[in-house]
């Protein structure tokens, strides 16, 4: 973890700014913030043994799986005390393979953020080539610590990248789980509803969400679309509200907050991605002079 005083990161933090990205661990930064803060979180966290993003303190080097659960289900047991009551936290994860017996990850052409110089063994129980299940691993862990299950969303990618496999299917989905805080929760269901097929009326949103992954030049990983970030925040804030992700990469939950008249709060390790954040939710509301 990265070593300094946590005590002033909030307060570095002006949550009356639009925006604000606060550069840190996010372990520590979470402890310096008030409970009940934030009326939604949205995250897309490290995903475990997929990315290196080449600094200490990262999350996802675990070794061992279940460190890599456990880390993340602390991470999100401090969200769960600085959301709202009835507040709503969006996290989108994705499925991976065991290794193979492979220590290392090529580099692709597409993604250059993929290669690693190491691989996790093989869980213990899993064998070599089998499914990990993370998605689902990380939401009853969730589950056991606390939080409301409500929505599993598949979030198919028409767009997704091609596999090099021969023995099966291509993978073109990520999950997007919804959580709560309590049974009962601020849910604006009429803001996300879709039309019929038929053009005539509106039906509830369904659980499969078809979205293009949306390049992002200047980081070297996947970076939410903004139109998977959109229904979460409008369906859990009205505008005014304060969004949180504790996992603010390239800041996509910022600029698409903003764009929708909502506060946003980020937290990010890596320098680069505090810098990228702020340049792209000052280009998307160039007003909003007060990044912190
Ligand atoms: C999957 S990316 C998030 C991408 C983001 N949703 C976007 O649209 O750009 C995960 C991010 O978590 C950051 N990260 C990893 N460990 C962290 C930690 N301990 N504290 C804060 N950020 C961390 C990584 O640097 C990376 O930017």
């Amino acid at each position: 973890m990265v070593n300094h005083d946590a005590s002033h990161e909030w307060q570095s933090a002006d949550a009356t700014q639009p925006v604000s990205v606060i550069h840190g661990d996010t372990r520590e930064v979470l402890r310096s913030i008030p409970g009940e803060t934030f009326q939604m979180a949205i995250t897309s966290p490290p995903y475990w043994g997929v990315r290196d993003y080449g600094y200490a303190g990262q999350i996802g080097a675990e070794e061992r799986l279940e460190d890599y659960i456990a880390t993340l289900t602390s991470v999100f047991r401090e969200v769960r005390r600085v959301l709202k009551n009835d507040g709503l936290f969006w996290l989108n994860t994705a499925n991976c393979y065991t290794s193979d017996g492979r220590k290392w990850r090529d580099s692709d052409a597409k993604n250059k953020g993929r290669a690693m110089s190491y691989r996790p063994d093989t869980p213990e129980g899993l064998k070599p080539k089998d499914l990990i299940g993370i998605p689902w691993l990380l939401a009853f862990a969730l589950q056991q610590d606390g939080w409301f299950l409500r929505s599993d969303i598949i979030w198919h990618k028409p767009n997704c990248q091609p596999e090099s496999v021969r023995d099966r299917v291509t993978v073109a989905h990520e999950y997007l789980f919804m959580f709560s805080k309590s049974e009962h929760y601020t849910f604006h269901q009429s803001a996300i509803v879709e039309q019929t097929a038929d053009g005539k009326g509106q039906k509830n949103k369904r659980s499969v969400w078809s979205i293009n992954t949306e390049p992002f030049a200047e980081a070297h990983y996947a970076v939410f679309p903004k139109a998977l970030v959109r229904p979460c925040v409008l369906a859990s804030t009205q505008p005014g509200d304060l969004v949180f992700d504790p996992f603010f990469g390239s800041g996509t939950v910022g600029e698409v907050a903003s764009e929708l008249g909502r506060r946003c709060v980020g937290v990010e390790l890596k320098p680069d991605y505090v810098e990228i954040a702020k340049r792209r939710v000052r280009k998307a509301q160039p007003e909003f002079a007060g990044i912190a």
